[in-house]
């Protein structure tokens, strides 16, 4: 494929991260004066979770944080990506009370990397509202825009002369869909074919009040950049020669990675087919107007171009076919129409979701080049699941690996797409959501019955130790 052995390393200055999330590798939920969040709430509701497993202790990075940094240095790191825990900061959401402890833990983390020459990258929400917003009408209400931009123009004053990579919102897709529409996620709240679009434009409000506030009152003395974590499947018809099959691969990507990267990285606007299907079954449902909600021509402005690179999260891929839904029913999947398969040749990595398609990434990325005007772009997650006994000699997630970083390197130059960065999800085995510690994605195992929750590096971890050292796949040809 690569004709000369510099053809198989990566550009120089290519970012290499691992990722986290303040839920999945805390713990610590009520110490040291942390408010509660949605996902706490959520966790100790019986049956939501797997065996009833919540994030009280996690990995317990709260406590743990210098196993974690022995980890990242023991990587080789360039960079890590962490998310802030809104309510340990801001106990109530806002800045009437700032929790000092929360900040002290931060800053450690910050100044530990610093140290060390790993740059963080922080992602101001993962997921975990503050419970006392949710209280409020959280993401469905309008007032949520004002809350976040407060705690992100406080993270921004508070950290940002050392932070300089920032991500506002992680997958707000997923948090739409998941905690609205399903309620699979905290809050738990399903409302189908309604809130799961207003949570969706709230978000992006709330997104470009934040990018706005950074641009107007911090880029010019911290220059940092500023951006949102999109993610998405790639997809591919069923049947190409089908009409039907191809616009349902249209409108899957619309409904996922479009819904939110049209608005701010195109034209401002939700994307057309999008608008059309959701605007043509509310009427035919007798609604008054589009249960999407519309952007303005002054939100337009507002929302466009609110992005300083492009972050996308990538698991998976699918096979769309077209699936006709019933006129008067209310749903996000029916709006959609396009049911997505997993195509029985590609293997399936632990979790029944999670089919492995390495170059379903190289395809996302092209199509992000094309679509979206060539931008500078990070992988700001991808990774394999594994289910227990998940063994340290990982040899599926290490192939796994190496075809993905392949295809990434296909898309560098072959297809000359921008890609700036690499970062895996996740450094730790941690809390899966709603499937608990069941699901293991580490480039460290954490052992959850040790009192001290022992992290052992798996031969993937090795692996990524060689990839980055060597900048490339040279090292690691054979295995
Ligand atoms: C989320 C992570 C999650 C991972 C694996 C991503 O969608 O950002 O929090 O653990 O997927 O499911």
């Amino acid at each position: 494929m690569f004709q000369h052995d510099r053809d198989r390393h990566f550009p120089e200055d290519f970012v290499w991260g691992a990722a986290s999330a303040a839920y999945q590798i805390e713990g610590g939920w009520n110490a040291d004066g942390k408010g509660p969040s949605i996902w706490d709430t959520f966790c100790h509701e019986k049956g939501r979770v797997f065996e009833d497993q919540t994030g009280d202790v996690a990995c317990n990075s709260y406590e743990l944080w210098e196993e974690d940094l022995r980890c990242i240095t023991q990587l080789g790191l360039t960079h890590y990506r962490l998310s802030f825990c809104w309510s340990r900061l801001l106990p109530d959401g806002t800045t009437r009370h700032v929790n000092q402890k929360g900040v002290d833990y931060y800053n450690r983390i910050i100044n530990d990397l610093l140290a060390n020459s790993v740059t963080p990258m922080v992602t101001l929400y993962h997921f975990d509202l503050p419970q006392a917003l949710q209280d409020r009408g959280g993401w469905e209400s309008e007032e949520i825009a004002g809350f976040f931009d407060e705690y992100a123009r406080f993270c921004f004053r508070t950290f940002g002369d050392r932070v300089k990579l920032w991500v506002t919102l992680n997958e707000p897709c997923v948090c739409a869909e998941l905690g609205y529409e399903e309620a699979y996620h905290a809050p738990g709240v399903q409302k189908p074919g309604t809130s799961v679009y207003l949570v969706g434009h709230n978000m992006l409000k709330a997104h470009s009040r934040a990018w706005h506030s950074y641009n107007r009152l911090f880029r010019s003395e911290q220059q940092g950049l500023v951006s949102l974590a999109l993610n998405s499947d790639w997809a591919e018809p069923c049947n190409p020669s089908n009409p039907e099959d191809v616009a349902a691969t249209q409108r899957y990507i619309a409904f996922s990675l479009d819904w939110f990267a049209s608005p701010v990285f195109g034209d401002g606007d939700y994307p057309a087919v999008m608008k059309a299907q959701i605007a043509a079954r509310s009427r035919a449902q007798g609604c008054p107007s589009s249960r999407l909600p519309e952007i303005t021509p002054q939100m337009k402005e507002e929302v466009k171009g609110t992005a300083d690179f492009f972050a996308i999260n990538y698991y998976t891929s699918r096979r769309v076919r077209f699936t006709k839904s019933a006129a008067q029913t209310v749903s996000f999947s029916s709006d959609k129409e396009a049911e997505g398969i997993v195509d029985p040749s590609w293997p399936i990595a632990g979790v029944s979701w999670m089919a492995v398609v390495p170059w379903g990434l190289r395809k996302l990325l092209k199509y992000i080049k094309d679509s979206y005007g060539d931008p500078r772009i990070y992988i700001t997650e991808n990774g394999f699941s594994a289910v227990d006994p998940a063994p340290l000699e990982d040899t599926q997630r290490c192939a796994f690996a190496r075809d993905t970083l392949l295809e990434v390197l296909r898309a560098i130059r072959q297809d000359g797409v921008d890609v700036r960065g690499y970062f895996v999800w996740s450094l730790l085995d941690n809390f899966e959501w709603v499937q608990g510690y069941s699901v293991r994605f580490g480039l460290f195992h954490v052992d959850f019955t040790h009192p001290r929750l022992s992290r052992t590096m798996y031969r993937s971890g090795e692996q990524y130790a060689k990839i980055i050292a060597s900048n490339g796949l040279s090292a690691v040809q054979e295995g």
